[in-house]
């Protein structure tokens, strides 16, 4: 087998339709070698039958990352399919509605918790869950979008990303030992399930169309993927904690 990720084994999360920037990055990795595990929440024959669309029909276990119980039971679940994982890709993210538009000053600490525990105590959650799996090291990859900045409607999801690249250097830091690398990919924006949840997410549409220097589609996953798959290969074996811009350019500029 030949590819960017030959031999590799890999765990991806996040895939609810084929818009799902997960569903690139299982596509792109099996194009360049990779076996893929899928992880999916909620409506699974979905997972499944989209499952199907990729090169090569990937298994689909279940995951909820917020049950301890799926949690503790998923390394045996993967082991069913492949004898261990050289990484594993988080792309889940979640808030309620109250989180999101502008509800930042009035979002009950229920719903941002809920937020918080989907989108960022997750990454660790994940990484733990996978950690049996992966004696030989490997590499967590996560997406976030860009956390440095207060951006319109974003609100809560805004600090729970916060959340996640900060825990993303953390798990950095207390796994790097073991040969394990986290890095996440600040994505622009793109038309997902998750995006589309978002009141006034067409701001963020109309702003990166208009400003980012190299362009931007918003319905293009795979330059998001491509980094991932980057992030995933042994052509970053010195390179943790780290986030890489996928985002046109727009992060670089002042307007
Ligand atoms: N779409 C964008 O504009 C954009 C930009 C930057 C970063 N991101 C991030 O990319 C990641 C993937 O999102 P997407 O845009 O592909 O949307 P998506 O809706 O396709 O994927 C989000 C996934 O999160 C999963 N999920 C939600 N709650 C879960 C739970 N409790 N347990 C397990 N999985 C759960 C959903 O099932 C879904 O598959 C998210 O972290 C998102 O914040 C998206």
């Amino acid at each position: 087998m030949s590819g960017l990720l030959a031999g590799k084994r890999l765990l991806v999360t996040g895939v609810i339709t084929d818009a799902s920037i997960a569903f690139s990055v299982a596509k792109l990795a099996q194009e360049n070698g990779a076996q893929v595990v899928l992880s999916g929440y909620g409506r699974l024959s979905l997972v499944e039958r989209i499952a199907k669309r990729l090169p090569e029909p990937a298994p689909v276990i279940e995951l909820d990352v917020t049950s301890e119980e799926h949690l503790a039971g998923l390394a045996d679940k993967v082991r069913e399919h492949v004898d261990g994982l050289d990484g594993v890709v988080h792309s889940i993210g979640f808030a309620p509605q109250s989180c999101l538009g502008g509800g930042f000053l009035d979002a009950p600490w229920a719903d941002v918790a809920t937020a918080l525990q989907v989108s960022t105590y997750s990454y660790k959650s994940l990484a733990m869950a996978a950690l049996p799996l992966m004696s030989s090291g490997g590499a967590v990859v996560g997406l976030t979008f860009d956390a440095t900045k207060a951006w319109p409607v974003y609100d809560w999801m805004g600090v729970a990303k916060a959340g996640l690249e900060s825990a993303s250097r953390y798990l950095a830091l207390h796994l790097g030992k073991q040969g394990i690398r986290s890095n996440l990919v600040a994505a622009g924006p793109l038309r997902t399930i998750a995006a589309k949840s978002i009141p006034g997410f067409d701001q963020f549409e109309d702003a990166w169309t208009e400003r980012a220097p190299l362009g931007w589609s918003l319905t293009d996953q795979e330059p998001a993927a491509r980094a991932c798959l980057a992030l995933l290969s042994d052509w970053f074996p010195a390179t943790t904690g780290e986030i890489v811009h996928v985002d046109g350019g727009y992060h670089a500029i002042g307007a």
